[in-house]
């Protein structure tokens, strides 16, 4: 079964409650939060206080996806702000099997996240300890852009490598997922998509959240 993470980036800040309520009553099983520091990445958004509020306004799983330098110094904050599921980039990380190792025993479940440009056989000798992989599909930092088609094969690749390990670790792509990819997407191997864009602009996100898991 497909989830769908609707990336509250996109959201209505002024009416951010509004907008959680709509994904309460979606078929969405998790919450996308883009945490971006200004350094790693050229946007800054939220961060631990809008994390907490949300905590406070859903059941969802919380899906926090960490777009910062040193990662690792805030995983104990996220955890009591209440993340279900923490991602870094590989990218941002010296010592990932130590952040691994550090977030599962916090309690919670987590992924690496690989930039377009970051081929996924650098994952071998850790793919086993992880709970997911984020793909980037677009180059993070900002909601909106075009999604770049080299994922496909980074998907299938990942799954290949995935496969050989026999252990359930979800592939999770981010980044320009829209009504049209979402199906190469899970045939490529993809098991979680994020969208912000697509559902937030749409007349009526709820129906899009449905479509994007392929029901109509
Ligand atoms: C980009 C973020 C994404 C973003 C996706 O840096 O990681 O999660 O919100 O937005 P869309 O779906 O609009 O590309
Ligand atoms: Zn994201």
């Amino acid at each position: 079964m497909p989830i769908i993470a609707p990336s509250i980036l996109s959201a209505d800040f002024l009416h951010l409650g509004k907008d959680i309520e709509m994904i309460n009553n979606s078929d969405a099983d998790w919450i996308h939060i883009d945490v971006m520091d200004g350094v790693f990445v050229p946007n800054i958004s939220f961060g631990i206080p809008v994390l907490k509020a949300v905590r406070k306004a859903t059941k969802k799983q919380l899906d926090v996806h960490l777009m910062i330098v040193e990662p690792e110094r805030y995983f104990e904050a996220f955890r009591d702000a209440g993340a279900d599921i923490l991602t870094f980039h590989y990218e941002a990380s010296k010592h990932i099997h130590r952040s691994v190792s550090h977030i599962h025993e916090l309690g919670m479940k987590a992924g690496i996240v690989l930039n377009p440009h970051t081929p996924v056989n650098l994952l071998t000798d850790i793919i086993h300890e992880l709970d997911l992989v984020l793909i980037m599909s677009v180059n993070p930092g900002f909601g909106g852009q075009k999604f770049i088609e080299n994922t496909y094969r980074k998907v299938s690749d990942l799954k290949k490598m995935i496969n050989s390990t026999a252990k359930k670790i979800l592939i999770e792509v981010d980044g320009g997922v829209d009504i049209l990819n979402a199906g190469k997407l899970y045939n490529s191997g993809a098991d979680v998509l994020v969208a912000g864009n697509s559902v937030f602009s749409s007349n009526n996100p709820i129906e899009t959240i449905a479509k994007l898991l392929g029901r109509h």
